[in-house]
């Protein structure tokens, strides 16, 4: 049996434990059906990985694999599959009911994979799968805000300097909002205005007062990236009148939906991994995202995410760039490039 290189771990340990991610090696698996073989040529890091990997007494048989952001190379094709050859670049975000792309090798399923901008560098790349699917699927699909054309509309985005809030920003100002985005520092400020940012305020204050001085006596929709907990009574206050909020932060806390009955608000939430969990019948709607990211970014509409990249993927580095994530300051992607 063919082996391969790839980061797991066999405990789930705090992250400053060197055995919490390991360099292991593991079978090289094989494509069946509609899976490609992708030869992973850089990661990026999401908070998934670092909540899955979050200390528990679970022990593994065999090592996980976490990793679910991807640029590569299409290896191998399964007997099912249509949409790509060998060669192939492509990038993705995968499935978290499968082994994460902490490896050489991967498997995924071809209707959830997206053809890599041709502009961008394996690493440039990386950065942006798994964000701008949840960026998109919020903004498109949970919000229902139209793609293009939105004039006199506002969206504030919660959390806009980090990984997702980076690409958001940008799909909604082609979208034609203009955008508020939060930030607490300097750097994360600086960060959201290159983006595109019409106005930045603060998300350890209160939002109403912080957007009365910008003019605005409330906002259309809103995207919660972070702390939907903390930031409910807030979003509550700032939200208009038949206004929609999303959030993709999940949260055991109990949130009360009655502040929002007066002004006939929607609250949805968002989950870039419920069409591949589930399956459903529409589940190739990812594939065709990406390859709309992937155009825009071709014509330069988009810009990469990324912001620090480190090499090779080995546990070291994984471990730093979870270390990185989990201080809760990260400003765009943190990638990693090359076995
Ligand atoms: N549902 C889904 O499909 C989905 C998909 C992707 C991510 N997520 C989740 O969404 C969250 C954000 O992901 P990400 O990749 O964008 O994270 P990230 O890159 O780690 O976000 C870092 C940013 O969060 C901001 N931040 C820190 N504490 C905050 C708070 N209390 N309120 C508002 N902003 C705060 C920081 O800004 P300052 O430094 O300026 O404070 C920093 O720039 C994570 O919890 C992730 O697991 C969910």
């Amino acid at each position: 049996m063919t082996k391969m290189k790839a980061v797991g771990l066999y405990q789930y340990l705090p992250i400053t434990d060197p055995e919490s991610l390991q360099d292991v090696e593991i079978p090289k698996p094989e494509p069946k059906g509609s899976d490609l073989l992708v030869r992973v040529m850089a990661i990026s890091v999401n908070p998934v990985d670092t909540k899955i990997r979050s200390p528990k007494e679970r022990v593994e048989k065999e090592p996980r694999i976490l990793g679910w952001d991807v640029a590569g190379i299409v290896e191998e094709t399964g007997p099912d599959t249509s949409l790509f050859k060998k060669g192939d670049q492509v990038f993705y975000a995968g499935s978290v009911a499968r082994p994460g792309a902490n490896s050489e090798y991967h498997l995924v399923d071809e209707r959830i994979v997206g053809r890599k901008p041709e502009i961008l560098s394996y690493s440039e790349a990386a950065a942006l799968p798994l964000t701008s699917l949840t960026a998109w699927e919020a903004l498109f699909d949970r919000l229902g805000i139209p793609e293009t054309g939105n004039v006199n509309t506002n969206l504030l985005v919660i959390g806009a300097a980090g990984g997702v809030g980076s690409i958001a920003i940008q799909l909604a100002k082609r979208a034609g909002l203009t955008v508020i985005g939060t930030a607490s520092r300097t750097e994360s400020t600086q960060w959201i205005k290159d983006r595109g940012a019409d106005h930045v305020i603060n998300h350890y204050e209160e939002f109403v007062p912080q957007l009365k001085q910008i003019g605005l006596e409330g906002v259309d929709y809103i995207l919660c990236l972070n702390r939907t907990d903390m930031h409910w009574d807030n979003m509550a206050k700032a939200i208009n009148p038949q206004g929609k909020i999303c959030s993709i932060y999940e949260t055991n806390e109990k949130l009360n939906l009655f502040p929002l009955f007066n002004k006939s608000v929607t609250f949805v939430w968002e989950l870039m991994f419920t069409r591949s969990l589930f399956g459903t019948p529409d589940m190739i709607k990812q594939h065709e995202i990406l390859n709309k990211i992937s155009d825009m970014v071709d014509s330069r509409i988009l810009q990469t995410t990324v912001n620090e990249v480190l090499s090779p993927i080995n546990a070291e580095n994984v471990r730093k760039a979870h270390a990185m994530l989990e201080e809760g300051k990260t400003i765009g992607k943190i990638v990693i490039e090359g076995f």
